[in-house]
């Protein structure tokens, strides 16, 4: 079968780039992807296309392109259910922060409704795509759900999950390592599978498009982040041991990342690792081993949040004992609040439990990043329920402008590594700071002996 029209539950981070690539190399598909966050909408509608509601290099212009043509976002969500044939759901699957499993588990209450919705509004036979990242055997309740509504519609279940980074998204949707697409293994579902096959083959090499089973493809995604969060943490934990050393983490990461078996990539010694997706996913697949009773896997990848955790609190404590064990009072300066640069995406960002921790110190914290709005800085912050809302908007000021940021600081600390923080006129900043002046650069972003030239009392994480 040949599909015609696609629908897209979801139009955030994944859900609008993935869709925005697939219409661009499809023009003969009609894709319409839909939310039912209207102000969303509006901003993947909007004229001016500098106001698109995720922040992507070049995806302004893939969305132009297509954008009206087969392209569309709306809210109208049981229309465009109706009309495809196909429908992905791209919607959030957050960790639970309730109940069974709570602080662990993948909540999956919107895609259960999605599942409801797509049973209640459809009338014809319709191939459902799992986009988001799920549990393994989530198909299972999914077809069970869009099976048992008696109304004669027949549905086929793949999964494919979305390999993308953030920052890069256009760049990995356009040219990605692999495609992956599972589905049940009897006529129906391979045919289905085929129809995504041919989706992608408009672009990506067959070579690159991998099929299997739908548990494959399920559990593939979620350890697919997992062994990437942990090498980021098994490098976390080499920087602790380098600083009392006297080693230095990035030369120590190019020695170990030279071996064409381990590789340079994602080796890069971080405040921690941030993002909607590896704590998530790691949490959820410690959740899946030990409701399996597999404890000893449970334990074996829950060490890589823990790390993360510990990596998050040492940058902070260190801050804090470095400047005399104590920035009461103190104004300490944040260049960067997203979990890495390229995005406005702040989720699980290493920045926001550093805030936190120096706030409870009560130091003034300051925050200049060149695409994260002020709400969203605040509204992570109240997120994590320390403090009243109140006592967040006194302790964290946001400015616009970077020099006003760093103007009269105690210390500065490197959260993100855009690269407009490297182009700094880096001796104005330190003739404006309180002596000494102290950079703590938890990405080893900046030039360290630069620095020291200026006179900034320099630490760099794992060095
Ligand atoms: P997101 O929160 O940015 O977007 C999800 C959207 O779904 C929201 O706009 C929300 O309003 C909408 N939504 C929720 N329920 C809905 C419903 N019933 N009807 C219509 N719209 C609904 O999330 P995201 O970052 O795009 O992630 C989506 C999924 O993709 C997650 O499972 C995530 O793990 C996975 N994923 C994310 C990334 C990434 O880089 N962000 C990469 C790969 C996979
Ligand atoms: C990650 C994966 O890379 C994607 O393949 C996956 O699709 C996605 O999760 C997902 O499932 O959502 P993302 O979280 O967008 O993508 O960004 P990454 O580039 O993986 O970075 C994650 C975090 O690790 C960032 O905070 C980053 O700064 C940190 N990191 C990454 C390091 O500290 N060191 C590194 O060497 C690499």
């Amino acid at each position: 079968m040949k599909v015609k029209n696609i629908c897209c539950i979801g139009a955030g981070y994944v859900g609008g780039p993935t869709m925005a690539v697939i219409a661009q190399k499809n023009p003969n598909i009609n894709v319409t992807v839909v939310d039912l966050n209207e102000k969303r909408i509006a901003a993947w509608n909007d004229d001016n296309l500098d106001n698109l509601p995720v922040y992507e290099p070049g995806l302004d212009a893939v969305v132009g392109e297509s954008r009206g043509r087969n392209l569309f976002f709306s809210t109208a969500v049981d229309a465009a259910i109706d009309a495809a044939d196909m429908i992905f759901i791209s919607v959030n699957t957050p960790t639970k922060t309730y109940g069974v499993g709570k602080g662990m588990a993948a909540d999956l209450k919107y895609i259960e409704l999605c599942a409801r919705q797509i049973a209640r509004v459809s009338k014809s036979d319709k191939i459902i795509v799992e986009k988001s990242t799920l549990p393994v055997r989530t198909a299972e309740a999914v077809k069970n759900i869009l099976d048992n509504t008696g109304n004669g519609v027949k549905y086929q279940i793949l999964s494919n999950p979305e390999f993308l980074a953030e920052g890069t998204a256009v760049e990995d949707l356009q040219a990605p390592d692999r495609v992956l697409i599972g589905g049940e293994q009897t006529p129906e579902g391979l045919e289905a599978i085929q129809a995504l096959v041919d989706v992608y083959a408009s672009w990506v090499p067959k070579a690159q498009i991998i099929t299997t089973n739908l548990w494959s493809s399920e559990l593939s995604k979620l350890t697919a982040n997992a062994f990437l969060a942990q090498r980021v943490s098994s490098i976390n934990a080499l920087s602790e041991l380098c600083e009392v050393t006297g080693a230095n983490v990035d030369e120590v990461a190019n020695a170990i990342g030279k071996d064409s078996r381990i590789g340079p990539k994602f080796l890069k010694a971080s405040v921690g690792f941030g993002g909607s997706c590896f704590q998530k996913d790691i949490l959820n697949l410690v959740y899946i081993a030990k409701s399996y009773g597999l404890d000893a896997v449970a334990d074996y990848w829950e060490q890589v949040i823990i790390m993360n955790d510990h990596q998050k609190h040492r940058f902070a404590a260190n801050m804090v004992r470095t400047m005399y064990n104590t920035v009461s009072g103190k104004k300490l300066a944040f260049l960067g609040w997203a979990f890495k640069k390229d995005t406005n995406d702040t989720r699980e960002s290493a920045a926001i439990y550093v805030a936190d921790k120096l706030i409870d110190e009560q130091a003034n914290v300051v925050v200049y990043d060149p695409k994260v709005t002020d709400q969203q800085m605040y509204s992570d912050l109240d997120y994590l329920q320390t403090r009243s809302s109140e006592a967040n908007q006194n302790a964290l000021t946001v400015e616009n402008d970077p020099y006003k940021a760093l103007e009269g600081a105690h210390a500065i600390a490197v959260l993100t590594e855009w690269d407009e923080f490297k182009t700094y006129d880096w001796q104005r900043i330190y003739d404006n700071m309180h002596k000494p002046a102290f950079v703590f650069d938890g990405r080893s972003l900046l030039d360290k002996s630069a620095l020291e030239q200026v006179g900034f009392q320099v630490y760099v994480i794992g060095q």
